[in-house]
């Protein structure tokens, strides 16, 4: 890009935990300037117009009237991914819309519509489909050097389901659980590897905490048109972090300290009586325990954000991400390649670029809703499937479409 670039005016709605991760890349970003916000939040307003010096709004509608947002961020709860992207492409701005991209097919579709029908752009993400190792192996598979992708593995174990949530996000009728918060990160990153195209769905998912009664962890088996099959594994529930088969590197890319196993269980017990949401709402803008990310760009422990332990084998090799690049393992010798280190940590740099690129270069973005409505597909038919303990066949997906 050269510095004659137009700018991107950005408007932030939703000032909550996605927002302060995604800020970071959004400021960093060369040719985009933060211009307004929007939240029902007063401490979220104020906190945001501080650091960014952007025009503040209550509520969506008023930040998707002004004149001065070329595009929006949107990072409120899922329930409002549809109604807040149909509004800002109704008033003709370019959007970001976080995973999961709605909550059903038909929200997708109609959000869909709205977009072609304003003639905007719409980017579904982020997700760590985007993270820079993963674009590299997806690269790396398309020069055709290893021969076609005939499997992807995808394992992750977090401490998801004890960190502070809104009641909705324990209901999984209401879009709670790990299948619409979490497996749009490996679903959209297996597809991404393996061409796009998913056949069909079969999947157990665990409900194994009462206190929690949601989707806590899943194993799950993808058969793609092309004969590549996939399985993809998550469990929030605390107890093994992958992040140990990852060198002790965060979701984020930050090192991480070994032996923190089980703290965030012990410590939600250690904050029972209190209201869950009002904890949640403390870690985004103006919250008392907001993260600050995003300042760490020259910090020597950095690396590349990740979602646990990614490995693809091709005909005649298997590629694994890894914390600063890619290990190719193959016919005669293994090697690494590393990746360059982006702006910020966590670096989400590729959300804006694709967008960025879409708008200002006309180029059709790679994570657009029919992408974004083919991952909610896979999700949605992981949880019919074990439902209903049966395999699932699928209708909208699309192939990825590499540059
Ligand atoms: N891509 C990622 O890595 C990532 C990480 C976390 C969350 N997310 C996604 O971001 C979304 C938000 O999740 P979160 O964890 O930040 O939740 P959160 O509760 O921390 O933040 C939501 C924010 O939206 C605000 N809000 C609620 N209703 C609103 C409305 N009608 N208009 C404007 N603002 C409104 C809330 O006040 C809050 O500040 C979810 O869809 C989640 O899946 C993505």
């Amino acid at each position: 890009m050269s510095v004659h670039q137009p700018t991107l005016r950005f408007g932030v709605i939703g000032l909550g935990r996605a927002a302060t991760s995604m800020v970071p890349s959004l400021a960093a970003h060369p040719f985009v300037r933060i211009t307004a916000c929007a939240d029902p939040r007063p401490e979220a307003r104020e906190r945001f117009s501080a650091d960014f010096g952007a025009d503040a709004y209550a509520n969506a509608e008023e930040l998707c009237a002004a004149g001065n947002v070329d595009a929006v961020y949107i990072a409120t709860p899922h329930q409002f991914h549809a109604e807040h992207t149909i509004m800002a492409a109704d008033c003709g701005k370019h959007v970001i819309v976080e995973k999961p991209m709605a909550l059903t097919l038909d929200a997708c579709r109609t959000m869909i519509d709205a977009v072609d029908h304003a003639g905007v752009r719409l980017v579904v993400g982020h997700t760590h489909s985007f993270d820079p190792p993963i674009l590299r192996m997806r690269q790396i598979i398309h020069s055709g050097k290893l021969g076609a992708v005939k499997m992807v593995n995808s394992w992750d174990y977090t401490n998801f389901l004890y960190r502070p949530r809104r009641p909705e996000e324990l209901d999984t009728s209401l879009g709670g659980g790990i299948i619409f918060n979490q497996v749009p990160h490996q679903i959209d990153t297996v597809r991404l590897l393996a061409g796009g195209l998913v056949r069909s769905v079969r999947s157990a998912t665990g409900i194994w905490d009462v206190q929690r009664p949601t989707e806590g962890a899943h194993a799950t088996f993808l058969d793609f048109e092309d004969g590549a099959v996939a399985t993809v594994s998550y469990s929030g529930y605390d107890h093994f972090d992958s992040d140990e088969l990852y060198d002790w590197v965060g979701e984020g890319g930050s090192a991480k300290n070994p032996g923190g196993q089980a703290a965030a269980r012990r410590e939600l017990a250690a904050m029972a009586g209190q209201d869950e949401a009002s904890l949640k709402a403390a870690t985004g803008f103006g919250g008392a325990r907001q993260r600050h990310r995003g300042d760490r760009a020259q910090d020597p422990s950095r690396h590349h954000p990740h979602f646990g332990l990614t490995i693809v084998s091709c005909e005649r090799g298997d590629l694994r991400s890894a914390p600063d690049g890619v290990l190719i393992y193959g016919d005669e010798e293994q090697r690494f390649e590393p990746v360059p280190l982006g702006r910020t940590v966590p670096d989400k740099g590729r959300v804006v670029d694709e967008l960025y690129d879409a708008v200002v270069q006309d180029k059709r973005p790679a994570h657009d809703g029919a992408w974004g409505r083919a991952t909610l597909e896979v999700c949605l038919a992981i949880l019919q499937s074990a439902r209903e303990r049966r395999e699932i066949a699928l209708s909208h997906q699309v192939p990825f479409r590499d540059e």
